[in-house]
């Protein structure tokens, strides 16, 4: 009988992408046995130009080898807008093989730049100055059968693709975000069966988007330029083998339609009695429409779309329709989400709709968008009346729980609403569910942050008028974001951007892409994620290439701090924005108390060591010593500089406390005092925190590596102010960006910085998957082809469980504990081994289903350590039961 199976074959993390333009793919696949212990000790690949493998062209043989993720394609270059079909098969420890996987199959795009024949096109200057969305289109005549079809295609603003009266593909807000002037992705559909033989037609709307609608809160629109343009290639293959290209050229004509004005912020009119039917179909009679330029734009910025794209990804039906004290009509959607409303609606012609957006009602219960600052987040539509008119904005996205109507032709009825969840099409890849609702309703509320602001690129919030991709913020919440949904591709995308507008000097914008200038870089915490973010990647998905790629501005960013003020060794000097919105901040600051300095340094050596170990993993042995000398004397000045003798802080703060225990900045022997310093500073706070967003993310943590687990939970289950459960408590539905968004009393903060939907506090998360449920990969072999499971059970909680679908394949990690029966189970993927610490538990003790632990299939090593049983496993479940010894044993 055939146990050993390959499945779930990936490329570039990827299930059968099209449109790929790496020239060396990495393969990766997951291995099914029902044998416990299960490794790959060899592995064959085929790759082919078809499907039956008659046409082989990378035959690897049978390679030993463990390595089952990111394998690099090594076979012959690769040809252009050419499928690619591979299979793999595998060997396990014992010999034994699997069959041939399915096949999976990648197809590569233009490759290069010079194959791009189609010029860029823009609609007649006409149409330039006025707001509306223009539209192009073009007729064509194929004259054969259509075996195949791609569009490559990409825009200067947003497009919609239509064919022949269908929109093409389901991807929202394209070509994305990029450093625009320096990186422009496009995308390859596959439009096969939307052409017949005979009469076609294309066409395309053109947004604003980023490239050339408001962004930002200056008031600043056309940061990118001030035309949209379209590209696009066709190319044709008939059944003959004829090929037939049509490209954007001066055959297209240009006019305007029903979107007067659609922008990021501010929502969008629709003037449905302006629709032009049947526009993109063949009979169209344009003769009215104007014709396009070419329009000279460089096409060597073009690459190929790297991120899962946005999708709609969910629907959500409005909880209550009512109206408020000051008698406003508002729906409740019951949950602070990213998309926008889908409505039905039938009426007279001319009348309209008009929707506001907002995410949370004042104290009064009435309707509140002080804090959206600028973003109009306002929906309009003018009905044709012709009956029921479904209508969905198209380049805009609005953050929004309550939607005030506005106008409305006659009586509105919930039912003709529904909201559509929008962002990046990322796989979900962790659950953590625990005995405690309150942190339930925690973990739902940082999944929510991460699905409103991950939309395309990593956002600070998705409502008022930033919506920009703040490097702190991503940085904090990078590791929390690893664990819920796969997020490689997205942050392989964006940390390329990063690397783009990293300015010369190495220095790092704080917003990535930079839409605020070239003055607007470089702050502590912040720039890190250019260390940081390659890093978490690395970490989590084993992927080196991350490594490689980012390496030079990692380094980069590390030479630059080196480079400010006058010792080397530390960072005195610049702007930062410090331990932002943290509680200890003095009236009227967005700052908290930590020194910028102190920051500074602390994050100047954290990074510092991370580039040490990049260098490490990518074998760079001069700079991997030459940082970790660096590193040394950056830690040797910051303790002259801000630690005493006798091992005092200078900076009496928590978040200080909590950054010299995570990033190991000081002696061993100041370690416990520093530990009772921060437990000191929690006690006379009442064991609740202060931290803001840079101390926030490690607070935990440091207290659970320093033997004060109990006092982390004690702060996760706080329900008042200042705490994660205050905002539960409060009816959060997403993190917010203030600890007391909403104070006790009902009010407000403030309304200028007032986010309902800013994930950084969210990464408690990490400490929920990685301590809680001690769900975590080793570093050394990372990418958890070692998997650390170390469950911190406390009294708080009756259990715990989580679940993470790593490159190797699910990996689950659970407790419950019933009057000191303590129940672990685990589950390890084939090819992955386990370290395992049994919490208070005693060798004698561990039953593993029933069968003493020295007996166990599966575990190869036990050691009895002082808080409980270190085990070593291979792939399989397993479910340990045994007594809670409180005793400390010794080894
Ligand atoms: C954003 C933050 C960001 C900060 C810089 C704010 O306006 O919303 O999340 O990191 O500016 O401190």
């Amino acid at each position: 009988m055939e146990t050993l199976k390959v499945k779930k074959l990936r490329c570039e993390y990827k299930e059968n992408p099209l449109g790929i333009d790496v020239k060396k793919p990495r393969l990766s696949w997951q291995i099914d046995s029902p044998k416990r212990g299960t490794m790959q000790r060899a592995y064959a690949l085929h790759v082919a130009t078809d499907s039956s493998f008659e046409n082989i062209i990378w035959d690897t043989g049978c390679v030993e080898s463990e390595q089952s993720v990111h394998v690099e394609y090594m076979g012959p270059a690769l040809k252009p807008r050419t499928r690619y079909y591979y299979r793999v098969k595998v060997w396990d420890q014992a010999g034994h093989s699997s069959d041939w996987s399915e096949t999976a199959y990648w197809e590569t795009g233009l490759l290069c730049s010079d194959n791009w024949i189609a010029e860029w096109i823009v609609p007649h200057d006409k149409f330039s100055e006025s707001e509306a969305s223009p539209m192009l289109r073009r007729a064509f005549h194929l004259d054969g059968k259509i075996a195949a079809a791609r569009v490559y295609v990409s825009s200067l603003g947003l497009y919609e693709l239509y064919i022949n009266g269908k929109r093409v593909g389901d991807w929202l807000l394209t070509p994305g975000w990029t450093s625009y002037n320096k990186r422009l992705q496009y995308q390859t559909y596959d439009v096969t069966d939307y052409l017949i033989e005979g009469n076609n037609a294309i066409g395309a709307i053109l947004g604003n988007g980023w490239y050339k609608g408001e962004l930002g809160w200056q008031d600043h629109r056309n940061l990118y330029g001030d035309r949209t343009a379209l590209i696009l290639q066709m190319h044709v293959l008939y059944d003959d083998g004829r090929e037939e290209i049509i490209t954007t050229d001066t055959n297209w004509k240009s006019s305007t339609g029903p979107i007067l004005m659609s922008e990021i912020y501010h929502g969008e009119i629709y003037d449905a009695r302006l629709e032009k039917d049947g526009w993109s179909t063949s009979d169209y009679d344009d003769h009215d429409w104007l014709e396009v330029s070419l329009y000279h734009y460089p096409k060597d910025i073009l690459v190929a779309q790297e991120n899962v794209p946005v999708r709609r990804i969910e629907e959500i039906k409005p909880i209550k329709l009512f109206v408020t004290p000051a008698g406003e009509k508002v729906i409740d959607f019951g949950q602070n989400m990213v998309g926008w409303v889908k409505f039905s609606v039938s009426g007279m012609s001319g009348s309209k709709v008009i929707l506001k957006h907002a995410e949370v009602l004042d104290k009064n219960g009435n309707f509140y968008t002080e804090n959206l600052r600028r973003a109009k987040q306002t929906i309009q539509y003018i009905l044709k009346g012709s009956g029921n008119e479904v209508f969905e904005p198209h380049f805009t996205f609005q953050g929004f729980r309550y939607v005030k109507i506005e106008s409305f032709p006659g009586e509105p009825l919930i039912d003709q609403f529904t909201g559509i969840v929008i962002h990046s099409d990322m796989e979900q890849t962790g659950y953590f569910e625990c005995s405690n609702e309150l942190v339930n309703k925690l973990q739902h509320n940082i999944i929510w942050g991460q699905k409103g602001n991950f939309v395309d690129v990593p956002t600070d919030c998705p409502q008022r008028d930033e919506r920009l991709g703040w490097t702190g913020d991503a940085q904090v919440f990078i590791r929390t974001a690893c664990f819920n949904m796969n997020v490689a591709p997205f942050f392989s995308k964006w940390l390329k951007d990063l690397k783009a507008d990293q300015l010369e000097s190495g220095g790092v914008p704080y917003v990535i892409p930079n839409v605020l200038g070239s003055n607007s870089h470089s702050s502590a915490a912040w720039g890190d994620a250019a260390v940081i973010c390659p890093w978490t990647i690395y970490l989590c998905y084993g992927d080196k290439r991350i490594l490689e790629e980012q390496y030079e501005s990692m380094k980069a960013w590390v030479e630059y701090i080196r480079k400010q003020g006058d010792n080397e060794y530390l960072w005195n000097t610049g702007f930062h924005y410090g331990d932002w919105l943290a509680l200890d901040a003095k009236e009227n600051s967005y700052t908290g108390a930590t020194a910028k300095d102190f920051i500074a340094t602390a994050f100047y050596a954290y990074s510092t060591g991370l580039l040490k170990k990049t260098a490490e993993v990518l074998h760079k042995e001069d700079d991997a010593r030459r940082y970790g000398e660096l590193h040394k004397k950056i830690i040797e000045n910051f303790q002259k500089e801000f630690v005493t003798p006798n091992g005092r802080l200078a900076v009496p703060t928590q978040t200080a406390h909590v950054l010299v225990l995570m990033f190991d900045l000081i002696e061993d022997k100041h370690r416990e005092r520093i530990v009772k310093t921060l437990v000191q500073y929690l006690k006379e706070n009442n064991d609740h925190l202060t931290t803001g967003f840079v101390g926030t993310p490690y607070l935990c943590h440091v207290l659970s590596q320093n033997g004060y687990t109990e006092l982390a939970y004690k702060l996760l289950m706080q329900q008042d102010f200042p705490s994660w459960l205050y905002q539960v408590k409060k009816g959060a539905t997403t993190i917010w960006e203030h600890w007391d968004g909403i104070k006790e009393d009902g009010s407000f903060w403030s309304k200028d910085m007032n986010s309902f939907n800013h994930y950084a506090y969210g990464s408690i998360g990490d400490w929920l998957y990685r301590v809680v449920a001690g769900l975590d990969t080793s570093n050394e072999k990372a990418g958890y082809k070692e998997i650390l499971i170390h469950p911190h059970p406390d009294k708080s909680l009756k259990y715990a469980k989580a679940g993470f679908e790593s490159m190797y394949g699910k990996i689950s990690s659970s407790w419950k504990e019933e009057n000191d029966a303590m129940e672990i189970s685990v589950s390890i993927p084939p090819n992955t081994k386990a370290v395992v610490i049994l919490p208070f538990a005693r060798v004698d003790d561990v039953y593993e289903n029933g069968i003493e632990i020295r007996k166990v299939d599966g575990v190869y090593f036990y050691q009895q350590l002082e808080h409980g049983v270190k085990l070593e496993v291979g792939s399989g479940s397993y479910t340990f039961s045994y007594k809670k010894s409180e005793k400390r044993l010794s080894s």
